[in-house]
């Protein structure tokens, strides 16, 4: 049988480079793209590139998502998320590949109190949220079998270029530079590390999904608690603080609850779990194996 080939778009960001690392098996062919080798918003660019990597399946990690910039530039953001995304399922759709498209936990509006399921009503908060609505709804239209997969809080090894690196990696350096750490307490989601994420897909992928998927940490916390567990574990001292949304005075409006349940797919191991593998594969801490006992450093 001849290898899967296998379509990576936003080769180099977060959750594409992990894929790009980790789907290693010698039964797959990794074929990657990065944004300045395909520009999702360019149609004929991205026929061309597909036409090239006669891939089996198309996946699209690509997002225009710094929320602040998004929410003053929908025609940007719907272009990036919306139309990129519709533009890669119709090429998928063309050479006969299947096609997986990333999504958020923010399509959902957080009124919620228990985890959202795959099939809970969507309503956007913000622009970025509303484009990725518009995104799910597209690539299904552009593709009858397209898979849509919901993902909440990334942080990778890679850091997102687009959005200035990555949550892990800011309180790290807050902290470093002696500033007061403030950080929201009353936002609740699953912060998952994209290295479990790209792990959790491959199986999916080969079975051949289709339809909304979550893929989310079997738990969740407040983005305060996340920040208190980075440095935690990493012993570095912080001067953290919670405070609320409404203190905090952020610019664009973010769901209050944004858990993510499954019902079609195995939950992620917990969030803390990922945090730790995150960060000693950052070397951020060390671990020392010793008969059978994990220690950090
Ligand atoms: N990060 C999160 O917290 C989070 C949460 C929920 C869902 N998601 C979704 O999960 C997916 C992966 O997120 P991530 O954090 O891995 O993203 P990321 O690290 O920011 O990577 C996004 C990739 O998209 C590329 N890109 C941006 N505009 C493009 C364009 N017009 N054409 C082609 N490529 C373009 C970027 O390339 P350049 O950097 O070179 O421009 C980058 O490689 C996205 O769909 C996102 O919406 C993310």
């Amino acid at each position: 049988m001849s290898a899967m080939r296998v379509l990576v778009l936003g080769a180099n960001g977060q959750l594409g480079s992990d894929v790009v690392r980790l789907w290693r098996d010698p039964d797959l062919h990794v074929v990657t793209a990065t944004h300045a080798e395909a520009d999702v918003t360019d149609a004929a660019a991205l026929r061309a590139l597909v036409e090239r990597a006669r891939p089996d399946v198309v996946l699209n990690t690509t997002a225009f998502h710094n929320l602040p910039v998004v929410e003053d530039d929908p025609e940007t953001a719907l272009r990036v998320n919306a139309v990129g995304g519709w533009q890669a399922a119709r090429a998928a759709a063309a050479v006969g590949a299947a096609f997986v498209q990333l999504s958020t936990d923010y399509v959902f509006d957080g009124e919620k109190r228990t985890p959202y399921l795959e099939d809970d009503p969507r309503r956007a908060l913000n622009v970025y949220a509303a484009t990725k609505i518009a995104a799910e709804d597209l690539v299904r239209v552009a593709h009858p079998r397209a898979a849509v997969v919901r993902v909440a809080g990334l942080f990778g090894l890679a850091g997102s270029a687009g959005k200035g690196g990555n949550f892990v990696e800011t309180m790290l350096r807050l902290a470093a530079e002696g500033r007061p750490v403030r950080v929201v307490d009353d936002q609740v989601t699953a912060p998952t590390n994209t290295a479990e994420v790209a792990e959790a897909l491959l199986p999916l992928v080969r079975a051949g999904m289709h339809g909304v998927y979550h893929l989310a940490p079997s738990d969740s916390c407040s983005w305060y608690t996340f920040a208190a567990a980075i440095f935690a574990l990493t012993g570095r001292p912080a001067d953290l603080q919670p405070v609320t949304t409404a203190r905090f005075g952020a610019p664009v409006r973010r769901p209050a609850y944004s858990v993510l349940g499954t019902t079609r797919a195995p939950a992620l191991r917990p969030w803390r779990a990922g945090l730790e593998r995150y960060l000693r594969e950052k070397g951020h801490i060390r671990t020392e194996i010793r008969a059978g006992h994990e220690r950090h450093l």
